[in-house]
């Protein structure tokens, strides 16, 4: 397993993603519900930075090398599975939602409103990829 000053990355990888789990939170919490966007917008683009980090560095390669072992096996790593597919439309759904606050520029109540299910749903679905990212980790790393 490739490390990190003798500890191994997965350890480093739970640790920014526990982060960026209480970012969005914070960013939903304080920065959307107070209607504090600049606060909200700021928790959104580190959450893109870092997963760029996270899920293109390290994730989507360790996903690609386990694919063939986890699909001999779909019962018995079926959380591995999910949590990819899960997770890569979580992170298409946020992209999509960032490409149309680009190509709108300005942040209209009425932009608001309609993007708030999506925003909510995508929120949700990064949840459940985050629940079975730790129920993963603690498999692998906790006796
Ligand atoms: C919202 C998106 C995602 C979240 C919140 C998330 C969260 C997590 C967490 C917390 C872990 C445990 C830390 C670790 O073991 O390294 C993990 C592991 C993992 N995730 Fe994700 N993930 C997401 C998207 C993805 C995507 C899109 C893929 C690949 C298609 C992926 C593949 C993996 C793999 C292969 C591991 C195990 C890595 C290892 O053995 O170290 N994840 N994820």
């Amino acid at each position: 397993m490739q490390s990190i000053f003798g500890i191994p990355i997965p350890f480093f990888v739970l640790a920014i993603e526990v982060f960026i789990f209480i970012v969005l939170i914070f960013g939903w919490i304080y920065g959307s519900r107070r209607m504090d966007l600049k606060l909200h917008h700021k928790a959104v683009w580190l959450v893109v930075f870092l997963h760029i980090l996270t899920v293109g560095f390290w994730m989507i390669p360790v996903a690609l090398e386990r694919l063939s072992i986890a699909l001999s096996n779909p019962l018995l790593y079926w959380y591995q599975i999910v949590h990819d597919m899960i997770g890569i439309l979580a992170i298409g759904l946020g992209a999509l939602l960032v490409v149309i606050f680009l190509i709108k520029g300005r942040m209209t109540p009425r932009l608001l409103k309609r993007t708030k299910p999506f925003m909510l749903l995508t929120i949700g679905i990064w949840s459940l990829a985050f629940a079975l990212g730790l129920y993963w980790f603690f498999l692998g790393w906790v006796p």
